[in-house]
This record gives structure tokens, C-alpha cells and sequence, in this order.
């Protein structure tokens, strides 16, 4: 059987990897195949995988998906470009001429910078101690989430990365920038590119300008040698070397919930998606104008859609715990054997039964960026059983996104009027009606759910065919959008509001 052009796309997350090989320029998915990648805790707070594997586990994703396309009929020989999209800001270095890594990936959730963020603060002149003082050039404010504290950590903390980064032997990237080096041939070769929204999460690239920025270099003492190219998130980086891929060419590159917004087609100003993963992140397009946030959102880089396309910014709104929690309750408190039956639990009981659960697992991010925060269970009574806690959970993940939602009108001033919503947890109703009923608006779920690859197969297949409109209704579109509609009043919505906001409060600077 034939299926005409395919694009193939690279999903490499937080939790796992994968490869998803879509008919071109539509959003079905012939077939695809997905690995778990393991995340290493060498002490509390630090999360790190291995540069080795991740690249191991995408080549091996590759070669199964194309392993059920020749099952189908199809071949690779199909598959005319592919599309990088991967978890942001992880920061992997490795030596120049080997390729070979010099320390483990350090993931985006690792809280190990802390005391570097406390340090650099300490640092800013007339002792503002301001974490947003460097905001209005990169739009982020000093955490341990962003690239360059973990650089930094490694260049104090680690030898062979110290004398490599003084002897400009090594190369250091996201995990966009490790896979297309690897993917193009490692140090035979290898290309050294990351694209402007992957950079955009670094804190080194300056949000207007669209280059690494001298004087953020300076603030974190970094070198600019060991760092990629910055280019746009769709070209034609170079061509795969290895595999069953080899020669077909790499189009396109996004940080994943930038391939979210894409793949959601929020291509225009005022359109806004929240994708719940590991974590969950809430990106409102802002067009080509830089919103700076005034109530704790980032601003970053939506997409440049090829070299000469105009650059297009989003505000954030990043939570760090999301489907991390539910992972939490089933791994730490085994209080069910499969996600799948977080759904089921929680429907058990109507309410919470005024329970409230912060996962403030590393640190509370936007709107709060409060690194020393840690978690609490409040309102527990002799009545509270696992399904309250299941319940208050999901709740929790909803709070957070009203609190973006909050800062999103302030900065914006107009509220928004429906949540564009995808990701792995989207496939929960309960949790979707919750959703709805916390933040009082409309919750569409997209007719499919991996938008993150869609957003970068799309892209992709652009470079190779100039012809594709990426903002014309996608052809061949399967399943139906789902609309999940308040179904609480405003007064019980705002009286839980504010319950939650005391039980973020007594979270705060837990670990200081
Ligand atoms: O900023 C971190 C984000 O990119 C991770 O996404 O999907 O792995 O939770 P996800």
C-alpha cells in the first residue's frame, strides 16, 4: 500500500521518546513508536539521563516505527523530511572532537542551581536582587529551570567541563542541538545548530536581536565559542547520516510546546494553547510584538517559521508539575498500578472534599518563580480517603492553570474566552470537566493530541514543499473536538480559588 509523502517526527520528552511518521501536511499518523527514557536521581532535587541513551532510544524509536510502515506497505523511502521537537532547556556538553559527552544531560526540573541563582543574584548591581533583572533582555527570570544556570553549574562543579569550556574544546546544546549533531554525523561532521525557540529558553539569546547576547554571557561567565548556531525553526539543517534515514533531511526544529502551538495552528495573535505533560505550559501567541509579563510569565520565542519569516513571541506560563504528580502518587504513594486509572479513582467521589494538594515538588514556577517552595497535602480530615487525594490532584493541575490565566489577563488585559487544551492527561474527561469548571471558560480538546510532533511535522514538510499553507484547516483531520463547559457557579469557583491560594502560601520558601 502506498500512503504518498510521509514526515517523520522526533518527540524526545521528559519521560519518554519518539518517533511518529505522519502522512504530509495532515494530521493522520500512519504509525509510531515510543520508548520510556529513564531519568537518573544522584540526590534529591537533581535530575539527569544520559546523552548516550537518549540518542540510543530515538534511533531505536526510528527503526521500529519504520519497522510497522513496512508492516503497513509503506516504505522509508516515503519519508521526504523530518522534525526535531524536544522537552526545553535540558543542557547537555561534550568535547568537540569526540563527541562524547562530558557530563549527564542535566533536565529541565533539576533544582541542583539553587545556591547559583542565590550567588548570581547576590551579584546584580545597586543590590536589587531582582530575579527579573535580566527580563527585559531575554524575557525569563533567573531559575534553575533555564540552560544557562546548568551551564554554569557544570563549568564550577565539573573539571573536565571547566578546562574544556578554557581550552574551547567542547560544544554544548539543548537536547535539539544534541540530537541534530548526532543525527548529521557527531564529530564527523555533525552540524552545531539549535532553532530561536529552543535558544530562547537558554537566558543567553537576546529576545530581539535573535543572537547570544554579550551581556547575559558575561552575567552567567560562559563562553559564546561552545555554543550552536542559532537558525530559524524551519530549514534544512543537514541530512541524516545514519539508520534506515539516511540522506533524508532534518526541516525543522521547536522546543516542544512550541510545536504544540503550531500543531494546535494557534498561528495567530491572541490564540493560546495548554499542553499537560510532565509539566504543563499555557503559550498565548503575541504575534511579532514582545509582551514583557509584569505578573511572573515568560516571554519567549513562538516560532520563526524559515530564515526570512517573521519572528512570532508567545507569553508563558510554565508549571513544573503536572502529569509528574499523578506519576508521583502511583510511584511514591502506590496508590494505583496504571495512570489509566486516575480517571475512574477521581470520579469516585464528586469533591475533593476540601483537600488541596501543591505539588511543589522542585520549586513553584509561573506565576510564583519561588525556587524554595516544596509541596504540601492540606485540609486532610478523618474522612479524606486515596480518592479525595487522587481528586485534589487533578484539581491542583487545573489551580495552576487558573493562576497563568490570572497573570494572562492582567498582562494582557482581556480575558480569555476558551483553553485550547492536548497532551497525554487531555484524554481524561473528568479532569478536562474539572479544568473547566475551575477556570469558568470553554476547554476544547484538539482532535488529536499529539500536536507537539504534528506542530513539528508541519513545519518540516514546509521547507520541503513550499507550497503547503500551514495555517489552511488541515486536510484529512480525524476525530471530533470536544468541548467541556463550566458546569459550577462563579462564587464556588472563587471560593475554591482562594483556598488554594492560602495552601500556596503556606508552601512558599519552605526550604530556606
Ligand atoms: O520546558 C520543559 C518542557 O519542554 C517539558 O515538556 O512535555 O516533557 O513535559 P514535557
Amino acid at each position: 500500500m502506498s500512503f504518498g509523502k510521509l514526515v517523520g517526527s522526533i518527540d524526545e520528552g521528559t519521560t519518554s521518546a519518539r518517533f511518529m511518521i505522519f502522512r504530509a501536511g495532515t494530521n493522520n499518523v500512519v504509525c509510531y513508536h515510543q520508548i520510556p527514557v529513564p531519568s537518573i536521581y544522584p540526590q534529591e532535587g537533581w535530575v539527569e539521563q544520559d546523552p548516550m541513551v537518549v540518542y540510543d532510544l530515538v534511533i531505536e524509536c526510528i527503526e521500529e516505527a519504520v519497522k510497522k510502515l513496512e508492516k503497513l506497505g509503506g516504505s522509508a523511502k516515503d519519508i521526504i523530511a523530518i522534525g526535531i521537537t524536544n522537552q526545553r532547556e535540558s543542557t547537555i556538553i561534550w568535547d568537540r572532537a569526540t563527541g562524547k559527552p562530558l557530563h549527564n544531560a542535566i533536565i529541565w526540573l533539576d533544582n541542583r542551581t539553587s545556591s547559583t541563582v542565590d550567588e548570581l543574584v547576590e551579584t546584580i548591581p545597586n543590590k536589587s536582587r531582582n530575579i527579573n533583572y535580566l527580563k527585559p533582555l531575554c524575557g525569563l527570570p533567573i531559575s534553575p529551570y533555564f540552560s544557562a544556570l546548568k551551564m554554569r553549574w557544570m563549568k564550577d562543579h565539573v573539571g573536565d567541563v571547566q578546562r574544556a569550556m578554557e581550552a574551547n574544546t567542547c560544544q554544548v546544546g539543548t537536547i535539539d542541538t544534541w540530537l541534530i549533531y548526532k543525527l548529521t554525523g557527531g564529530p564527523d561532521g555533525g552540524v552545531h545548530y539549535t532553532d530561536v525557540t529552543n535558544a530562547s529558553r537558554t537566558m543567553l539569546m537576546n529576545i530581539e536581536t535573535l543572537r547570544w547576547d554579550p551581556h547575559l554571557l558575561r552575567f552567567f561567565g560562559l563562553p559564546a565559542a561552545m555554543l550552536p548556531q542559532i537558525r530559524s525553526s524551519a530549514e534544512r539543517y543537514g541530512d541524516v547520516t545514519v539508520g534506515v534515514l539516511k540522506g533524508v533531511p532534518i526541516t525543522s526544529c521547536l522546543g516542544d510546546q512550541q510545536a504544540a502551538l503550531v500543531g494546535q495552528q494557534c498561528l495567530s495573535h491572541g490564540l493560546a494553547k495548554s499542553t499537560y505533560g510532565t509539566g504543563c505550559f499555557l503559550l498565548y501567541n503575541t504575534g511579532t510584538s514582545i509582551v514583557q509579563s509584569k505578573h511572573g510569565l515568560l516571554t519567549t520565542v513562538g516560532y520563526q517559521l524559515g530564515p526570512r519569516a517573521p519572528i512570532t513571541y508567545a507569553l508563558e506560563g510554565s508549571v513544573a508539575i503536572a502529569g509528574a504528580a499523578i506519576n508521583w502518587m502511583k510511584n511514591n504513594l502506590e496508590l494505583f498500578d496504571s495512570v489509566n486509572q486516575v480517571e475512574e479513582m477521581a470520579g469516585k467521589v464528586d469533591s475533593s472534599l476540601d483537600v488541596y494538594f501543591v505539588p511543589a515538588f522542585s520549586g513553584l514556577y509561573a506565576p510564583y518563580w519561588n525556587q524554595e517552595a516544596r509541596g504540601a497535602i492540606c485540609g486532610l480530615s478523618e474522612e479524606t480517603t486515596s480518592e479525595h487525594i487522587v481528586r485534589a490532584t487533578l484539581e491542583a493541575i487545573c489551580f495552576q492553570v487558573r493562576d497563568i490565566l490570572e497573570s494572562m489577563r492582567k498582562d494582557c488585559g482581556i480575558p480569555m474566552s476558551k483553553l485550547m487544551v492536548d497532551g497525554g492527561m487531555t484524554a481524561n474527561n473528568l479532569f478536562l470537566q474539572i479544568q473547566a469548571d475551575l477556570v469558568g471558560i470553554n476547554v476544547i480538546r484538539a482532535k488529536m493530541q499529539e500536536t507537539t510532533a504534528l506542530g513539528a511535522a508541519l513545519a518540516a514538510y514546509m521547507v520541503v514543499e513550499p507550497s503547503f499553507d500551514i495555517t489552511a484547516p488541515l486536510v484529512g483531520s480525524s476525530g471530533e473536538l470536544s468541548i467541556f463547559k463550566p458546569a459550577i457557579g462563579n462564587y464556588e469557583r472563587n471560593m475554591r480559588y482562594k483556598k488554594w491560594k492560602m495552601a500556596v502560601e503556606r508552601c512558599m520558601n519552605w526550604d530556606t
